[in-house]
């Protein structure tokens, strides 16, 4: 008997996933399969059919299985593995995006500590490095203990990343990705950015440069295309694969549009069967539901988190304990936050000088405080505080305010104090 994981990880790698009729690849074929968390030890039974959907999505029909009923278990433990990027091996899949502004070292490593396992600086200019621009160099300035961590660069001459891409190896980043998706207009009006995606013989030369410049496994990531009549996710995810690159992230919305609408998962399944690199989905997983879909409904070897994160770090966690072990963990209570807060604060104290620190802060605390009653006076307040310990204060009152408003004999009146 073989563990199904190992079996699932070998040969999906092997390349299981090109099977174009969906047909059984493995029926009859005995496997042990760990029942719930206990994995590494005793509880083994077996299946007696393992099916792959043509986009290598496994499903198990159960024959003589004690753990009938918690088939979706099993499949969702399969869906957790290791990334292969190149020489790169992550401890597993889920990771954090990159995000403008956002995705500083105490953003990243408190999704770090709740689980994310490969996170990306936000994206920087190629041009900035190479015009010796200091604020952008300080964006590659990473801790010895952030790994594995991505470098995300945007541009639109090739030959500019032949010339920098060298420059930042001195940085050890784990390796290096390519932008070709950004909407904003200052980038798309400069080439770069998803412009590149109505320019894909562009988008070639800078991956195929890049990829010559360094010894370090490059990644590209994308939109599924510039607007819905020129979708044209599979072509450039072959052009990424064809220039060289080891791994490529898909996000499921056109540069049209932009950050609204719904991502389109058919379009990330499309590109998954279209090349071999491994494919990272990208888009509207905001919770583990929506995590387990995205990897069921389009077959992907990763998801990548963006805004599903913003004063949420815990997200990873809560994913990765569901799809493990089936089960869900609760939303952290207030308190719970306020203490992820303060984490947090104190990450930025490490990177930034106070008054730095609290103005990077007040967006978090905004984020923080999603889905609270009574937050748009208490956010009013923090964006006016001058220090950390004044908006400790305002939450402080703001607790007991909703303490109050719990207790069943008190009624809180709509113009209360918060
Ligand atoms: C504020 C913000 C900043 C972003 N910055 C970047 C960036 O620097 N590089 C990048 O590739 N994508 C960037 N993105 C896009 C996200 O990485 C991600 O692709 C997008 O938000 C879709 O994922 P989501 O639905 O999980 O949010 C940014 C998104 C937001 C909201």
């Amino acid at each position: 008997m073989q563990n199904i994981r190992n079996w699932f990880v070998q040969n999906q790698s092997a390349g299981l996933k090109r099977n174009p009729s969906g047909s059984p690849y493995a029926r009859n074929t005995k496997f042990t399969v760990p029942s719930k968390e206990t994995e590494s030890v005793s509880h083994y039974t077996s299946v007696d059919c393992l099916q792959f959907s043509p986009n290598c999505i496994p499903s198990i029909s159960f024959v003589n299985c004690p753990f009938k009923k918690s088939g979706a278990n099993v499949i969702d433990s399969l869906f957790i593995r290791p990334l292969q990027i190149g020489p790169l091996v992550t401890r597993h899949n889920l990771v954090l995006a990159p995000l403008a502004g956002i995705s500083d070292y105490p953003f990243r490593q408190l999704c770090r500590e709740y689980g994310a396992d490969l996170t990306f600086t936000e994206m920087v200019s190629i041009d900035g490095l190479l015009y010796q621009n200091q604020a952008t160099y300080r964006l590659l300035n990473i801790r010895s203990h952030e790994h594995p961590i991505g470098f995300q660069f945007f541009g639109s001459e090739p030959e500019y990343f032949r010339k920098v891409i060298p420059q930042v190896e001195r940085f050890r980043p784990d390796l290096i990705d390519l932008n070709f998706g950004c909407p904003v207009r200052k980038v798309v009006g400069k080439g770069a950015g998803a412009a590149l995606l109505r320019n894909l013989r562009q988008l070639y030369r800078i991956v195929e440069a890049t990829v010559r410049a360094t010894a370090l496994p490059v990644t590209a990531k994308i939109r599924i295309g510039w607007d819905a009549e020129n979708m044209v996710a599979v072509e450039a995810a072959q052009a990424v694969e064809a220039a060289g690159a080891v791994a490529i992230t898909v996000h499921g919305r056109t540069r049209a549009q932009g950050y609204s609408g719904r991502a389109d998962w058919e379009a990330i399944a499309a590109v998954k069967q279209a090349v071999h690199i491994p494919v990272i989905g990208n888009g509207d997983v905001l919770d583990v539901d929506s995590a387990r879909a995205m990897f069921r409904t389009t077959g992907v070897d990763g998801i990548m988190l963006a805004r599903g994160a913003l004063g949420r770090p815990w997200i990873f966690r809560q994913i990765l304990h569901a799809l493990q072990n089936g089960e869900v963990l609760p939303e952290p209570d207030f308190e719970q936050r306020m203490e992820v807060l303060e984490h947090h604060y104190r990450l930025m104290l490490e990177e930034y000088d106070e008054f730095v620190a609290l103005s990077r802060m007040k967006k978090h605390f905004v984020w923080y405080t999603h889905g609270l009653p009574y937050t748009a006076r208490l956010r009013d307040r923090i964006f006016r505080a001058q220090s950390f310990s004044e908006v400790q204060e305002i939450f402080a009152r703001y607790r007991q305010t909703i303490r109050q408003h719990n207790r069943p004999s008190t009624r809180l009146k709509q113009s209360a104090e918060v």
